[in-house]
């Protein structure tokens, strides 16, 4: 048979795995990898006060442990190391940790790095899939289990000559989804062994790493289910989870690795790191506290944290990246955003109904939580419905258009978004708004209306109307039962159009001296259905009259087309 170019990893026989059934209902511990996976793989990578800023805001996120370089491969990353240690930059309750190979003078150089810490974390790694042992290091698994034991107990000497520091130890057999699970597992026996100094309290790290990701997530899963049943040392360990984002579903491989018993994360903030990146944090930890799970991380100014790590790191964040992204939080189309608007109208109601206080339509979290904001919930592009627009009129500027209105709005809108050819803000909206239904260009202008009441009635009204009618000034009287009904009477024989007013709305726009009448009227044509007029004044019957002249205007422009 021809050999494949691909073929399936073989799945894991284990037919009585307990983690499917499993749910999440504690938080891993966490460990940032930004400055060492993460920053190994920037284009530009961070100069040591770029680093020392990210770490800062790592310890203010609230990471606990945060490896802080690979010491022994770079002077840069060794005098990083110094100087956190010398300046006193590390929060007392805050672990760095330092990167090195199973390699002596590579370790003895890590120590030299680590010298006065408080608390340090040496994170040895060594790579035990038969494709490095065979095809880059051309050694097996037993040369491999040698220089892991042999590595580990010149760490634990060195750590005994520390006593000052709290030094623990961290063990990675690299390419873990890649690695035979029987040698693997005797391999970190051996090497559990050789530390000898793991506890409860002060455990051994095993941090199995996806560090290709070569295979589905319920695989990763499976082989953590499968290698913790196996250890014999439960308590003594803290199996660390570290998965890469090759296939994009290093979430997803995390979340089911948690489930199958994984007590740590690493990973990244967006996802850096080597090609496709490590697992992005962010995304892992909101998951998370999205469904009610204290994580100790705070990510309640998400989008300063974003803008710093791309002006640290000069890597954009992702238009579409959960919780951090432009986009994360906006609705494009007119159902999500009309059902959005309902949501949080009846946000009140959630705790009643579903026995939460946050449940809304397309928002699984509220932004806010984040410190994003809701003004920015709804952008309003040519697909966008009535109600988006007038969510965004009402959010932003108090304008309560009425329901029967909101059609009329939206053909308004959805021509000036065509036309610009893009999606546009709320100011644009706001523009459309006035330009075409306030103040549309038109042959009339209102001169003056003067009702009068009645002297023997006084809801009975005379007025006196003047309107500029294409350059020239008309004027007309006439009675009605209320200052609308006289000023369309008298409008009507100036305009020569026939229209009638179907029952209009009024709106107080602002508060006390400053606040303004807004009216929205209704004009219906025999036969040609109703257009809409929008006025506003500090009287409210001024506002009316200016939104019939605005109707007419609409009309009459509509007549030319
Ligand atoms: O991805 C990986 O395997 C690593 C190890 C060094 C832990 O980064
Ligand atoms: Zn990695």
């Amino acid at each position: 048979m021809k050999t494949p170019k691909y073929k399936a990893p073989p799945p894991f026989e284990m037919p009585d795995r307990q983690w499917p059934s499993r749910t999440l209902a504690v938080s891993p511990s966490w460990c940032s990898v930004d400055l060492r996976d993460g920053n190994q793989a920037l284009p530009n990578p961070m100069d040591p006060d770029q680093k020392l800023e990210y770490f800062q805001m790592l310890c203010r996120i609230g990471f606990k442990e945060i490896e802080a370089g690979f010491p022994s491969a770079s002077q840069d990353d060794f005098d990083f190391f110094r100087c956190l240690i010398e300046e006193n930059h590390i929060p007392d309750d805050v672990f760095i940790m330092g990167l090195t190979q199973c390699r002596s003078h590579l370790i003895d150089r890590t120590f030299e790095a680590f010298k006065g810490v408080k608390k340090g974390i040496v994170h040895a790694y060594i790579a035990t899939s038969e494709l490095h042992m065979k095809q880059v290091f051309g050694t097996d698994q037993k040369g491999t289990m040698k220089a892991a034991v042999e590595a580990t107990r010149r760490i634990r000497a060195l750590a005994d000559t520390m006593p000052e520091s709290d030094i623990r130890y961290e063990f990675s057999p690299e390419e873990f989804t890649d690695t035979d699970m029987p040698f693997c597992l005797e391999l970190c026996k051996a090497v559990y062994d050789a530390w000898g100094r793991a506890t409860p309290e002060k455990p051994l790290i095993l941090n199995l790493p996806a560090t290709v990701e070569r295979r589905p997530p319920n695989h990763y899963a499976d082989m953590i289910e499968w290698f913790i049943r196996h250890f014999p040392h439960r308590d003594s360990v803290k199996i660390s989870l570290h998965a890469h984002n090759d296939q994009g579903m290093a979430v997803a491989a995390t979340e089911l690795a948690l489930m199958a018993g994984g007590d740590r994360v690493e990973g990244t903030l967006f996802g850096h790191g080597e090609r496709t990146g490590n697992v992005d944090l962010v995304t892992v930890a909101n998951n998370l506290f999205s469904r009610g799970i204290e994580t100790g991380l705070n990510f309640s100014s998400l989008s300063e944290i974003a803008a710093t790590v791309e002006r640290l790191t000069g890597m954009p964040v992702y238009y579409r990246q959960p919780y951090a992204g432009e986009y994360a939080f906006t609705a494009f189309s007119g159902s999500h955003q009309d059902a959005i608007n309902k949501g949080m109208h009846r946000l009140s109601e959630a705790g009643k109904i579903f026995g939460m206080k946050w449940k809304v339509p397309y928002l699984h979290v509220d932004p806010a939580d984040l410190g994003r904001n809701f003004e920015k919930l709804i952008r309003i592009n040519s697909q966008s419905g009535k109600g988006g627009i007038a969510w965004v009129l009402e959010q932003d500027y108090g304008i309560q258009v009425p329901k029967a209105m909101q059609p009329e709005l939206r053909e308004e809108v959805q021509l000036y978004s065509e036309a610009v050819g893009r999606e546009i803000s709320s100011e644009e909206v706001h523009t459309v708004f006035r330009e075409k239904f306030v103040n549309p260009a038109g042959p009339f202008k209102l001169i003056g209306y003067w009702p009068r009441p009645d002297d023997k009635d006084p809801t009975f009204i005379h007025g006196e109307v003047r309107i500029d009618v294409s350059g020239v000034e008309k004027t007309a009287v006439a009675d009605g039962n209320g200052p609308i009904s006289a000023f369309v009477h008298a409008v009507r024989s100036i305009v020569g159009i026939d229209f009638s007013v179907a029952d209009y709305h009024e709106q107080a726009v602002g508060k006390g001296a400053d606040a303004q009448a807004m009216a929205y009227v209704p004009l219906k044509l025999e036969g040609n259905g109703i257009v809409f007029g929008v006025g506003s004044d500090s009287n409210i019957d001024q506002a009316a009259v200016r939104a019939v002249i605005a109707g007419l205007n609409r009309i009459a422009g509509k007549k030319q087309k």
